[in-house]
């Protein structure tokens, strides 16, 4: 299992009905059904090709009524009321797409591939309560980022302007390692454009603001890891 899967994993917590929308392997299922931590899970992807992988590898659960498959956009196609929702590895504008005209599931696990800030807003704007909001990385040589987003739909959370466009928990200290390196990525790179030769005035004072504020971040999250020493 890699370790974005197992990221998310360990997220996820026990529930009577639970939904994995975006399936496609079924891996994420297979550790709730696997450990008991769901009576029944209901397994949907919009791709009939992709649901059959998770068919295959969720045969038996299936086979015993535990696991039903449905192939349907976001949770269109469940006939119940599902207490943890799973969307990992779908785009945040996907993820804003299949939540926003259904009721918040009670608990959810959001795993956006990019546009978080779009989900965070949503969240917050419809009373969500977001407890655990981080990026995490996988691989060792050439990181990637990835962004979970947890939470339940009894909040009325308040987030601040860079609190949804980076993230609360990487900004409040509570997990600051993967971002800062990520952070420090961003900064090389933001370096690198400004060096291009024909950069227009308008492109360079964006990078620059950019890296401005990139900069302050770090430093703010240095900060906060040396007091903790
Ligand atoms: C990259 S895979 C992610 C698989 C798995 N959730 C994970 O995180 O590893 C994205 C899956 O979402 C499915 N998908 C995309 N849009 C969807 C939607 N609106 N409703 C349900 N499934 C969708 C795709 O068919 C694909 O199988």
């Amino acid at each position: 299992m890699k370790s974005r899967v197992r990221h998310i994993c360990s997220y996820l917590t026990p529930a009577r009905v639970f939904a994995d929308i975006g399936c496609d392997h079924g891996y994420m299922t297979k550790y709730m059904l696997d450990r008991g931590l769901c009576e029944r899970a209901y397994i949907s992807d919009i791709s009939a090709k992709s649901l059959a992988k998770a068919e295959t590898l969720l045969q038996e659960h299936i086979e015993r009524g535990a696991c039903i498959p449905v192939v349907a956009d976001g949770l269109r196609g469940i006939p119940e009321r599902c207490d943890l929702v799973l969307i990992a590895g779908l785009g945040g504008e996907e993820i804003v797409n299949i939540l926003q005209d259904i009721p918040l599931p009670t608990r959810f696990v959001l795993q956006p591939m990019k546009n978080s800030e779009k989900v965070r807003r949503m969240l917050v704007s419809r009373g969500a309560a977001i407890e655990v909001d981080h990026t995490f990385s996988e691989g060792e040589a050439r990181k990637k980022y990835y962004d979970l987003i947890c939470g339940t739909n009894a909040g009325g959370d308040k987030y601040s302007e860079l609190e949804f466009r980076y993230g609360r928990d990487n900004l409040n200290g509570k997990m600051p390692v993967p971002f800062l390196f990520q952070m420090e990525e961003e900064r090389e790179k933001l370096i690198e454009r400004l060096s291009r030769p024909a950069l227009g005035d308008r492109s360079r004072a964006s990078i620059l603001e950019k890296l401005n504020e990139t900069e302050e971040i770090i430093h703010d999250m240095q900060t906060t890891l040396r007091d903790r020493r």
